[in-house]
């Protein structure tokens, strides 16, 4: 998937760099393009930097005094190359010589030239944004099939108070994902997500705990939310937000995690566990701190085994494991695969450096009893598709199965 995003000249436009990263981690490219103006607020070079992609800063290549023709007509090219324009801040004079089909710099050329969706997030003082004229240029566009992101409200730049703060950022990519559409191959289902890591008290104030920052799990519920299933997602402590669009519950201890997911079991038809849940729990917790005074033993005991609990009382679900493995990864995980009765399980080794735990990215392979499919390095929410992929192809050969009975 590749995006163009337009810059224009606000002072919000130093939030577009944040929102280059925010897109590149769902696995889409990003070829940024800057006004004249905006270049006053954000140097060229730091939108280079960042998307690891030409910045284009003017319609006529190295500028209006030397035209050069495979520059004219790139806006062309870039037209047809991309899947969708974002335009984050989008100033009011953008807007107007978008809602007027203006095409006197590259990127208002671009919106004339491009077939594909058009996002537009606002950003501006609360009078501007407020005034006749800027409401009947975002009619224009929203009648036009250009969706626009609100502007929140707020303290804005120039010390007053009211709309006209550019969206948040999460706000903007899920506008984004939204235009670039996802097959909606996952209709109907319940799918139960589990992620993070779990927490396994000593004391009130201290914890057994362990990596897990839940951006794999996430990923996976954001990505089946795109793809139109209803998610439930039980979570561990994490610093992240969780999707929009699922259902979020938010637990501490493996035994909570356990409990939480047999509670919601009966309305998944997939479930698919990503949480780093401890294998072990403090046999006694002490009620209160424990003062220091040399060596100390802590007596650990297992946790149940959610996830051989969920494989048990599989039904017709489709059950998905991970396995967090850092040796004899292959057989471990097959290991696991079959003795939990799962349909899949996504093997990561985790002792690689820049994939699995608290990582942007993962490599994984997906073992499934009839195989097994590699994934290279990639970002997260790409791997969530892809083991959303083998979800989507064991569901079709059940139901080729079910059509031979
Ligand atoms: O959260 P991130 O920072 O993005 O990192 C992602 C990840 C590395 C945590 C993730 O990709 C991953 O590997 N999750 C599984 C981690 C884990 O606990 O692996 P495991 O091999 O110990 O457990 C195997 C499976 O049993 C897992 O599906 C786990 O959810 C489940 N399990 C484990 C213990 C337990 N008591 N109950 C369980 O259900």
């Amino acid at each position: 998937m590749k995006v163009a995003l337009g810059v224009s000249g606000g002072i919000a436009a130093y939030k577009a760099a944040e929102l280059v990263r925010l897109l590149q981690d769902r696995g889409i490219r990003v070829q940024v393009i800057m006004t004249r103006a905006a270049q006053e607020f954000v140097r060229p070079l730091t939108f280079a930097a960042l998307s690891g992609e030409k910045v284009i800063t003017d319609l006529f290549g190295a500028g209006a005094e030397q035209p050069n023709i495979d520059s004219a007509v790139e806006h062309i090219a870039v037209a047809q190359a991309i899947d969708a324009l974002v335009v984050a801040p989008a100033t009011a004079d953008v807007i107007a010589k978008f809602a007027h089909g203006e095409a006197n710099d590259f990127l208002t050329t671009l919106f004339l030239a491009t077939t594909a969706p058009v996002v537009v997030a606002p950003a501006m003082n609360v009078n501007m944004w407020e005034h006749a004229a800027t409401q009947a240029n975002i009619d224009t566009l929203k009648k036009r099939g250009v969706k626009i992101v609100s502007p929140d409200s707020g303290y804005l730049a120039c010390g007053m108070i009211g709309a006209g703060r550019l969206a948040a950022n999460d706000k903007i990519v899920e506008a984004v994902l939204s235009a670039l559409g996802a097959v909606p191959d996952l209709v109907g289902e319940t799918i139960l997500v589990t992620a993070g890591g779990t927490r396994e008290p000593i004391d009130p104030v201290r914890f057994i705990g362990n990596r897990s920052s839940g951006k794999m799990g996430y990923a996976l519920a954001e990505a089946a939310v795109r793809r139109g299933a209803k998610v439930i997602l039980i979570s561990g402590p994490t610093a992240l937000k969780p999707p929009a669009s699922t259902e979020f519950i938010s637990v501490q201890t493996a035994e909570e995690m356990r409990n939480a997911v047999m509670a919601h079991l009966d309305r998944a038809t997939i479930v698919i566990k990503a949480a780093a849940v401890a294998d072990f729990t403090v046999s006694k917790v002490a009620d209160q701190k424990i003062k220091r005074k040399g060596p100390m033993t802590l007596e650990l005991q297992p946790t149940a085994d959610i996830l051989a609990e969920v494989g048990a009382k599989k039904g017709s679900r489709i059950v998905v494991g991970f396995a967090a493995e850092t040796w004899n990864t292959l057989e471990n995980a097959r290991k696991k695969l079959v003795s939990k009765s799962l349909d899949a399980i996504v093997l990561n080794d985790v002792s690689r450096a820049g994939i699995g735990f608290d990582s942007e990215r993962n490599a994984v392979t997906i073992l499934t009893p009839g195989g097994a499919e590699d994934v290279p390095e990639m970002s997260k929410w790409e791997v969530a598709h892809r083991v959303l992929d083998a979800v989507v192809k064991i569901k079709a050969e059940r139901a080729q199965q079910a059509s031979r009975r």
